[in-house]
């Protein structure tokens, strides 16, 4: 398995290319099996995750064909005729389940493992379950796979989720386009990638209102048809880097990155002293005096905080000026990040889903384990700071989410290598 060396050696300055979002790209991906008619998606990022969906969808009947070294993705659905959804490529990546809502409405019939993940939290599909039976599915759970039918055809309906799960939006996105009549989602998720995903199936030919509030409106239509549509911008990626000049000093820019995307995340930035200017191309960030504020975080849906960068603004807070405070809301096991950068000693404690981190002058290199996605660039954030050398094991997480993370940040001067494994 492939490491990555990072030896802090002070400010990065340079700039850096945001990609396309990968949880927008696993989404909008699916939609390819609501059409006959190839669905064309430009700026794709190139991560594990993208071919992971790319297998899962191509053992369901859709053919793909990648483009330009993978940025571009064209997805032909003409004749998927599979709706048997594997174990073996669904338990690599929870995402997985978002073909379940797209079979239903093409087949009128699905069988989807029961999806598997970063290890961040019991993450049930109970809410998808609810929403897609109120559209007319009978679902049921028989040796670790949901077995969907829709006899009738899905019938739009009026659905209220319990919370505002953007997988499940999605999944009722795209099901609800190709129902009979119209749904309405209350409670909806509001995040860039749902808005990202509403603005391709409109393009599609879908009858889509309100994504990006909370109540969205879905006429269904008979047939939808192909599309060409770029994957939006990165806002986690964004948010990270964004957090590297915050640990390491200098000055970068985010080429590609959009300030609208980001909601509360740049309010915290402002607080804890981190600059951030909109140029015509991008971002342009840097501290505004020398070591960070402490902050205290609270993990929200969008526009709240996102979950995805709580990792990295713990990594951030660990050599800050106070003590600060996160909290996480949206995932019950989302701190094992914690005891990592504690080897790397910091002063850290967790009591149930609340960290507590007193900031220290600085943080030392030491060897370091890669848990989930997101915990693991927070260690090369950390590391980026830090006296000496980490080495941070186990990065095929961070393969998943984090295109070409070490040319990125040594473009920027960072002192990083990746050293690949033998398997
Ligand atoms: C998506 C993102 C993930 C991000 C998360 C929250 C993708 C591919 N992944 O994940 O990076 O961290 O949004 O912003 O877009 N839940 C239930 N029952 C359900 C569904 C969800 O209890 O049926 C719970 C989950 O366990 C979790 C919370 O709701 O605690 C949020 O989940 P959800 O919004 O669905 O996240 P994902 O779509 O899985």
């Amino acid at each position: 398995m492939d490491k990555i060396v990072v030896r802090g050696n002070g400010p990065l300055n340079g700039r850096i290319e945001i990609s396309g979002a990968k949880n927008a790209c696993l989404a909008l991906m699916p939609a390819a099996l609501l059409s006959e008619e190839p669905l064309t998606l430009t700026n794709a990022p190139r991560l594990s995750d993208i071919r992971t969906m790319t297998t899962l969808l191509q053992s369901l009947g859709v053919e793909v064909a990648a483009m330009q070294a993978g940025k571009v993705l064209s997805m032909s659905g003409h004749s998927a005729d599979n709706h048997v959804a594997d174990y073996d490529i669904v338990r690599k990546m929870r995402a997985s389940n978002l073909v379940l809502g797209p079979l239903l409405a093409r087949h009128g019939q699905a069988v989807v493992s029961l999806p598997g993940g970063c290890a961040i939290g019991a993450r049930p599909m109970d809410i998808h379950i609810t929403a897609l039976e109120q559209l007319g599915a009978e679902i049921e759970l028989r040796d670790g796979y949901l077995h969907a039918t829709a006899p009738g055809g899905l019938k739009g309906a009026v659905i209220d989720f319990r919370f505002a799960s953007v997988g499940a939006t999605e999944n009722l996105l795209m099901a609800a386009s190709l129902a009979k009549g119209t749904t309405l989602l209350k409670n909806a998720a509001r995040e860039p990638e749902i808005v990202d995903l509403a603005d391709c199936l409109i393009k599609m030919g879908a009858r889509i209102e309100g994504a990006g509030t909370d109540t969205i409106t879905i006429e269904g239509v008979d047939r939808l048809r192909g599309a060409t549509h770029p994957v939006v911008a990165d806002r986690i990626e964004t948010g990270t880097y964004m957090l590297a000049p915050a640990i390491a000093g200098g000055e970068v820019e985010l080429v590609g990155a959009r300030l609208d995307l980001l909601g509360a995340f740049t309010e915290k930035l402002d607080a804890c002293g981190i600059e951030v200017t909109q140029t015509n191309t991008g971002l342009v960030v840097k501290r505004r005096n020398g070591r960070v504020d402490a902050v205290n975080v609270v993990t929200e849906v969008f526009p709240g905080f996102p979950t995805d960068l709580q990792a990295q603004m713990m990594a951030v807070m660990c050599t800050a000026k106070g003590t600060s405070v996160l909290e996480e809301r949206i995932f019950e096991n989302r701190f094992m990040h914690a005891p990592e950068l504690v080897r790397m000693g910091a002063q850290i404690e967790v009591h149930g889903g609340v960290a507590t981190v007193t900031g220290v002058d600085k943080l030392r290199g030491a060897p370091v384990m890669a848990t989930d996605l997101r915990a693991s660039v927070s260690l090369i954030l950390a590391a980026l700071g830090a006296e000496g050398e980490t080495v941070v094991n186990r990065v095929y997480h961070l393969d998943r989410g984090y295109e070409r993370v070490e040319e990125k940040l040594g473009a920027c001067g960072a002192d990083i290598e990746r050293i690949q494994g033998d398997d």
